[in-house]
């Protein structure tokens, strides 16, 4: 039964560090959540006494001409490797480290929210990294819930082989696999204590994923393609750098109350336009569709995703909220407690709420 039906009665716990591995020993409890996201990798499973396990990696590789010398030095550095297509290949956090010593960028098989079609060994590289974060499923089928980007409004891509493409590789793994879209995880994970209704939104690298939820029920859910990396390349074109260096300046911590130089000035007018353009569609396609529920009471709204992680962004949002005439009445606008996780564990809740 889909997750969308099926109302989740089981919240998850509080995970006790930023990301610990699964125990072998203790039980768990049967289903598991996984966030596919274009930048990290997530995976949450939850113990019977209701601690929670996130697991993260980057999405990203590199790869190496095999020779002794850096065979030698991979394994002094006691760094994994694959070989794949003749290359000797490294996935996740190490290739990141591995991309300084070499000076390299590293490879991404991901691109705004989607599988990328320009990289051919993206699947076998993903499925080497979904292995490390999920292990074996605990009993046959044992039910993984997905993340996938919703409809997008403002670019063309094809979801539908995106999500068939990881429902196939979970399948193969063991897995029931079944996808949930990204802004409904976050009602899932962040909105228990409303009956799950509100608005979750996933602020991500490549997209931004909303979802206006009734019970449960997504009432409106659409995908954006500007992102923390919309707002990079923006900074960048303007201040004449990479879009790799203003994502290191943002990242480093910039407040939007207070940008303190030219640099943040330029992030905060991106972030701006961001927020604005995000929360003008939902108003515009909340009022264009039909069918839709009315919020006769105040509601949340509520951000996930590394680019909330930014200094004052619900601070922002709410000035640019006072500026529309926003047709759903908001209670509290606010970011979820541990942003990066949100969609994991959102992934969580629909798990187990069907194992
Ligand atoms: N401290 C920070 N301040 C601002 N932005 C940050 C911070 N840390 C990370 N980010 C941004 O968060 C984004 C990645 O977020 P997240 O991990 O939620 O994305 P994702 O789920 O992998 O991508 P998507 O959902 O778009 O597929 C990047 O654009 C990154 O630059
Ligand atoms: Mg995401």
């Amino acid at each position: 039964m889909s997750a969308e039906k099926k109302r989740p009665d089981i919240t998850v716990g509080k995970a006790s560090a930023p990301a610990v591995s699964a125990p072998t020993g203790p039980a768990l409890e049967l289903g598991k959540g996984l966030d596919i996201g274009t930048a990290n990798l997530i995976s949450a499973v939850q113990d019977r006494e209701g601690n929670l396990y996130i697991k993260a990696q980057r999405n990203a590789f590199i790869d190496i001409d095999q020779d002794d010398f850096t065979r030698n030095m991979l394994t002094k550095l006691g760094v994994q490797y694959v070989i794949l297509n003749n290359r000797m290949v490294v996935v996740g956090d190490p290739a990141f480290e591995l991309a300084n010593i070499f000076n390299r960028e590293t490879r991404r098989p991901m691109s705004h929210g989607m599988i990328s079609p320009k990289e051919a060994d993206a699947l076998p590289i993903m499925k080497l990294l979904i292995d490390k974060l999920l292990g074996k499923p605990q009993v046959k089928d044992e039910v993984c819930y997905f993340s996938v980007p919703a409809e997008p409004i403002d670019f063309d891509m094809n979801v539908t082989y995106h999500e068939g493409l990881f429902r196939d590789l979970l399948s193969k793994l063991g897995y029931n696999a079944k996808p949930l879209v990204e802004g409904h995880a976050v009602v899932f994970a962040e909105l228990a204590d409303d009956d799950f209704t509100g608005i979750g939104i996933s602020c991500g690298g490549g997209m931004f994923n909303v979802c206006v939820s009734y019970k449960t029920i997504p009432a409106l859910s659409f995908s954006t393609s500007r992102g923390g990396d919309w707002v990079d390349q923006n900074v960048g074109k303007v201040l004449g750098i990479k879009a790799s260096k203003a994502t290191a300046i943002k990242e480093k911590g910039v407040d939007l109350r207070k940008p303190v130089n030219r640099e943040q000035q330029a992030i905060e007018i991106y972030y701006r336009e961001l927020i604005k353009y995000t929360l003008t569609n939902i108003k515009q396609r909340f009022e264009q569709g039909s069918d839709l529920p009315s919020f006769p009471e105040p509601v949340d709204i509520v951000f996930a995703g590394g680019t909330s992680l930014v200094g004052g962004f619900t601070d922002v949002v709410r000035q640019e909220l006072a500026k529309l005439d926003f047709p759903i009445p908001i209670k509290n606008v606010r970011r979820a407690e541990d942003p990066l996780h949100s969609v994991a564990k959102g992934c969580l809740v629909a798990a187990m709420s069907e194992s």
